[in-house]
């Protein structure tokens, strides 16, 4: 079948009530474009579990700090229509920021998730995980699907996400999908195009570290002494470190030595390219 584009919400829930009438269940991806095999990677999940696959396309101002950020965001839609279309998805939503935003975005109603969204990455970019909870909650009640499917990738969004849906009883499955890599480890990102032919053969070293530190808490070495060395190594192998954070993946609060899964999450720019990336593991301890 071949993918259908609109650009209205009136579009779009006409098109998922004759799927619901036929009793078709629903999956939603929602992105901000310039997609790549990590985004597919979440459409070929909803296609597995869901009957009819949305994706969305909308460049959210709300959830950009820095303008420049948003003007030069890549936008691709006739290669992300082709990707989509050959990946088995049904439908894709691109709407204007009029349509998203009717009565202007600084009228519009904030969804704000408290805890979870400060620090990492809330600590660097104020405001940021209100503009996405506050776009998720409009794409949610636009879509009304059955499931909609997140990267683990943007571990502290996901994590915004489930608590959002749980605290405001949002009637979806929010669903987690492990990082899509490249051949070297380095997780797949827009932001990546920004990367010079010699950054993106540095940029790998972002999660041989994760690794790296994951293996030296598991072998019972110091949080601190560990995150302090690791963050140093890679700021004279020319990153620049914003965060480097040992955290309990419940909640992402500072990780203890009470903890069993821990998360490592990073956020550090190589070049004028922030990327981030995180590797979720397990502290097994033996007992004697
Ligand atoms: P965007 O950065 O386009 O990402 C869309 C979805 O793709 C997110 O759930 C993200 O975690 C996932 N994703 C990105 N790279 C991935 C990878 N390498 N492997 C697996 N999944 C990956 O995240 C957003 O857009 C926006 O904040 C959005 C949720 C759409 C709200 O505006």
């Amino acid at each position: 079948m071949s993918l259908l584009t609109v650009t209205t919400v009136a579009e779009l829930r006409e098109y998922v009530q004759h799927a619901k009438f036929k009793g078709l269940s629903v999956g939603f991806v929602p992105t901000m474009g310039n997609l790549h095999a990590g985004h597919m990677s979440l459409v070929k999940h909803a296609n597995k579990q869901c009957d009819i696959v949305i994706a969305s396309i909308f460049v959210n101002p709300l959830q950009f700090n820095d303008q420049s950020d948003l003007t030069n965001y890549p936008r691709t839609l006739v290669q992300d229509q082709q990707l989509l279309e050959s990946n088995g998805c049904d439908l894709l939503f691109a709407p204007t920021v009029d349509e998203m935003y009717p009565n202007g975005q600084q009228s519009q109603s904030i969804v704000s998730v408290p805890d979870v969204s400060l620090g990492l990455c809330g600590g660097a970019r104020p405001g940021h995980f209100d503009g996405v909870a506050t776009v998720v909650t409009k794409l949610f009640n636009m879509v009304q699907a059955d499931k909609a499917f997140f990267g683990e990738k943007d571990f502290q969004q996901l994590a915004v996400i489930r608590k959002m849906v749980a605290d405001l009883c949002l009637p979806i499955d929010v669903v987690g999908i492990t990082t899509e890599r490249n051949s070297e480890g380095l997780a797949l990102s827009s932001r990546n195009g920004y990367l010079s032919a010699n950054e993106l053969t540095l940029a790998p070293a972002i999660f041989k570290t994760l690794q790296e530190v994951a293996t030296s808490i598991q072998q019972g070495n110091d949080f601190a002494t560990t995150l302090d060395e690791t963050q140093q190594r890679l700021n004279n192998q020319g990153f620049k470190v914003d965060y480097l954070a040992l955290c309990r993946e419940s909640d992402l609060k500072p990780a203890t030595t009470e903890d069993e899964k821990l998360v490592v999450l990073i956020a550090a720019f190589l070049g004028s390219a922030r990327l981030i990336d995180n590797l979720p593991f397990s502290l097994n301890r033996t007992t004697d």
